[in-house]
């Protein structure tokens, strides 16, 4: 058992500290938000994931789980310290790094004993080195400290198994002895440990989100060919997935990424690469393609019911994905905000979002559900694909709406069926401008072993 201190219970400390405390170790977890920590203790989730409050009920109650507002009490016998505050995006682009400064400097001047601070927080490259030269500046007396990046790559919705089943857990340092540490700690979940120097650490957690980011930005764009040509994208991404070199994940088109996370860390990167006198083409390209997703459904919905002024648009689903409350950066936000520009009236249901999306979108009416948000509609758009949104009763939903004008942004139906029903239908990608009437239904076909 260690003891480890985790600073900012956000998304990723929070899930941090449970899932370290749920793997025996004693975790403090401390954040500067009193309101959080005070319902923390109470056993408020500040956040939906799915599992996290049983995890913490837990290990609050097995007493390896604390909290605290108090950089004393957490820092007080703790060997490791896990910095997760928000870096959020500056006026340019940059990474604001202003809690992890704050984070840093506070560490340093409470800290009592030798300390491995371990960042993993998304950060520019060199942050590592800046948050070494602050603590060590900032701390009263010598004391020894080693800085271990160690980024993190949950994603939110499926955060407690992406966190306890990670592909791989990358360690930077310019001290193998506090890198090996570290790695100690994650020896539980048997996951290949990367072991690197700190800015490659850092750079790997850029590129990989990028990397994400641009495969989505690609099926994006061919996405829009397919449209115009008639082919299929979601039977095409499928089609494209079966070799292992490129791989069937994060090839689903629609929307375009938004969240906490790719908007800010592309620009991010851009930005760093930028402020070293070069041009990053492919990430300036990721970023126009994405920029231009959210409209495109607006546009379809226009479209199909020859403008939108005086017309009641249901939306269904908030969240900038499923199984989340999180509406950082959803596209929801604009496309709602573009619809009442337009002179539509806007109703919405989300499965949980919809509390913290009130103060995102004053001017949309909350619904009950699904059906609610459908009645006397004009048209509807799946704009996050909850799954409770896959299995609706369509029939009765065309019956209640005014006019059956069904707009899937994440390609949950299969068109076919859904203009088989009656409604005016539109995906993304998927050939309505083409050979819809002749459409094949593909099939993969598992070939015996050759003899
Ligand atoms: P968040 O905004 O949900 O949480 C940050 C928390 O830090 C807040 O509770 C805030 O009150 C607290 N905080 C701010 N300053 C503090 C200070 N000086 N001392 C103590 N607490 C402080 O952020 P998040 O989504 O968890 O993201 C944290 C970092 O992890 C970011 O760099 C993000 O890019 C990265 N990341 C996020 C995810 C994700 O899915 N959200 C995944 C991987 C990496
Ligand atoms: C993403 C990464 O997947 C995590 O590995 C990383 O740790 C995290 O960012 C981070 O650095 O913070 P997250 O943003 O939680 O995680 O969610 P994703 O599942 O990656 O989805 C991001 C966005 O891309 C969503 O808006 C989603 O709808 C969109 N997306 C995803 C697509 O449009 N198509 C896809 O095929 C996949």
């Amino acid at each position: 058992m260690k003891q480890i201190s985790v600073v900012g219970v956000g998304y990723v400390g929070l899930v941090t500290a449970a899932c370290f405390s749920d793997l025996g170790n004693r975790v403090i977890a401390l954040d500067v938000d009193e309101q959080r920590v005070s319902n923390l203790r109470k056993g408020v989730m500040p956040i939906y994931e799915p599992g996290l409050e049983e995890l913490v009920e837990r290990n609050v109650a097995a007493g390896r789980l604390t909290f605290t507002t108090s950089y004393e009490e957490a820092l007080k016998g703790s060997e490791f310290v896990f910095i997760c505050v928000g870096t959020p995006s500056g006026v340019e682009g940059e990474a604001d790094l202003k809690y992890v400064e704050a984070a840093a400097r506070t560490i340093a001047k409470t800290m009592t004993a030798p300390l491995i601070v371990i960042n993993k927080s998304t950060v520019p490259v060199g942050t590592g080195d800046w948050v070494a030269e602050i603590i060590h500046e900032a701390r009263p007396k010598p004391m020894d400290f080693w800085v271990v990046s160690c980024p993190e790559f949950l994603r939110e919705g499926a955060a407690i198994s992406d966190f306890m089943n990670p592909h791989r857990t990358v360690l930077g340092s310019t001290s193998r002895e506090a890198a090996d540490k570290v790695a100690q700690l994650h020896l539980p979940l048997r996951s290949p440990i990367v072991i690197t120097d700190l800015r490659t650490a850092e750079m790997i957690k850029y590129a990989s989100n990028a990397f994400l980011a641009t495969k989505i930005s690609f099926i994006n764009e061919i996405a829009d060919v397919c449209e115009s040509l008639g082919a299929d994208v979601k039977e095409v991404a499928a089609g494209m997935g079966f070799d292992a070199r490129i791989g069937k994940y994060f090839l689903d088109a629609g929307l375009g990424y938004g969240g906490s996370c790719f908007p800010k860390d592309v620009k991010a990167l851009a930005y760093m690469a930028e402020d070293m006198g070069l041009e990053p083409q492919i990430l300036n390209a990721v970023m126009r393609v994405n920029g231009v997703r959210r409209m495109m459904i607006v546009d379809k919905v226009r479209d199909l019911m020859g403008g939108i002024s005086g017309k009641t648009v249901g939306i269904l689903g908030l969240a900038f994905k499923p199984n989340t409350d999180d509406m950082r950066d959803a596209p929801s936000i604009d496309i709602a905000k573009a619809l009442i520009e337009g002179g539509a009236t806007v109703r919405a249901f989300d499965p949980v979002a919809m509390e913290v999306a009130k103060g995102e979108m004053p001017k949309v009416e909350m619904m009950p559900d699904a059906y609610a948000v459908a009645k006397d509609a004009d048209a509807l758009i799946i704009v996050t694909e909850w799954n409770e949104f896959k299995h609706l009763d369509l029939e009765r939903i065309r019956d209640s709406m005014r006019e059956a004008v069904l707009l899937d942004g994440r390609n949950i139906y299969q068109p076919e069926q859904i203009k088989d029903l009656g409604f005016r239908y539109r995906g993304v990608g998927r050939g309505y401008n083409g050979s819809a009437d002749s459409h094949i239904k593909t099939e993969v076909k598992v070939q015996p072993n050759a003899v």
